[in-house]
């Protein structure tokens, strides 16, 4: 089904959702040659991943020309940090299968030079267009760490978290908001935009609210995921909590 652009898919089974959301990057590796996919973290994306890993292990997925790159990542958190995005794609993803490390791209949040550091991954997100683009969305309509108000015109930049971001990410970090990263670098909507298919995951009743402002609202910075629907080429995944305020 199609919604203001969006191709919309509801499964009621979870399991299903995850399954044809590994059958994009799959058909993606197996496509091209030089694959290159754009990787969310959170809690949403991890059953995909977990599937991957799988697929890996029974030698249906070959990563070996995979390059990848990240959406975010907390400033001033360092990739050893459990806490870090980096962290999190090695210990969920990247250590599980045969990327080249050569080819994994990740935001250096605590690079001394920050300025550099963004210059740095806006230069390769140019010169690397994607082929699949993984999003999760934010309880407040964010995608990547665009929080509401964002220029969606904005390269890689820094931005401040927004207090339901700090709260929502309070689970990860011992339910205490005093110790969650209060900004972060992120791929501005532009570079999300930059990719031949998006995909967007959203399960659970926290995301309702948002999906269904991102498919029937109007397009604007105060729900950046609503930018997306200037793409040709997304698809919106959603189990049936966070597709039942859509009342299809
Ligand atoms: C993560 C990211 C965020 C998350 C979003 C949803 O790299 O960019 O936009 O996708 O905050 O997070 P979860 O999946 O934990 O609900």
């Amino acid at each position: 089904m199609k919604i203001n652009n969006l191709e919309i898919k509801i499964f009621k089974d979870k399991a299903e959702l995850y399954k044809e959301a590994a059958n994009e990057v799959l058909e993606v590796i197996k496509k091209e040659k030089k694959p290159i996919i754009s990787f969310a973290t959170g809690g949403t994306p991890k059953p995909l991943y977990e599937l991957l890993i799988k697929y890996y292990q029974q030698k249906i997925a070959d990563f070996s020309n995979l390059t990848s790159f990240n959406l975010d990542e907390y400033l001033g958190v360092s990739e050893d940090n459990i806490n870090s995005y980096s962290y999190y794609m090695y210990n969920n993803l990247f250590n599980h299968i045969n990327i080249n490390p050569k080819n994994i791209n990740l935001i250096k949040g605590d690079a001394k030079n920050i300025k550099r550091e963004i210059k740095r991954y806006q230069k390769l997100l140019k010169k690397n267009k994607r082929h699949l683009q993984i999003l999760g969305i934010g309880s407040d309509g964010h995608i990547a760490f665009n929080e509401p108000g964002t220029d969606p015109n904005l390269g890689v930049h820094i931005i401040k978290l927004d207090q339901q971001t700090i709260n929502d990410n309070a689970r990860f970090f011992d339910n205490d908001i005093e110790k969650v990263p209060k900004e972060a670098i992120t791929m501005g909507i532009s570079d999300i935009l930059y990719s031949d298919r998006i995909i967007l995951i959203a399960t659970g009743k926290n995301k309702a609210a948002p999906i269904l402002q991102m498919i029937r609202g109007s397009v604007n910075n105060l729900l950046p995921a609503s930018h997306l629907r200037n793409h040709d080429n997304v698809c919106i995944y959603l189990d049936s909590e966070a597709s039942n305020s859509l009342k299809l």
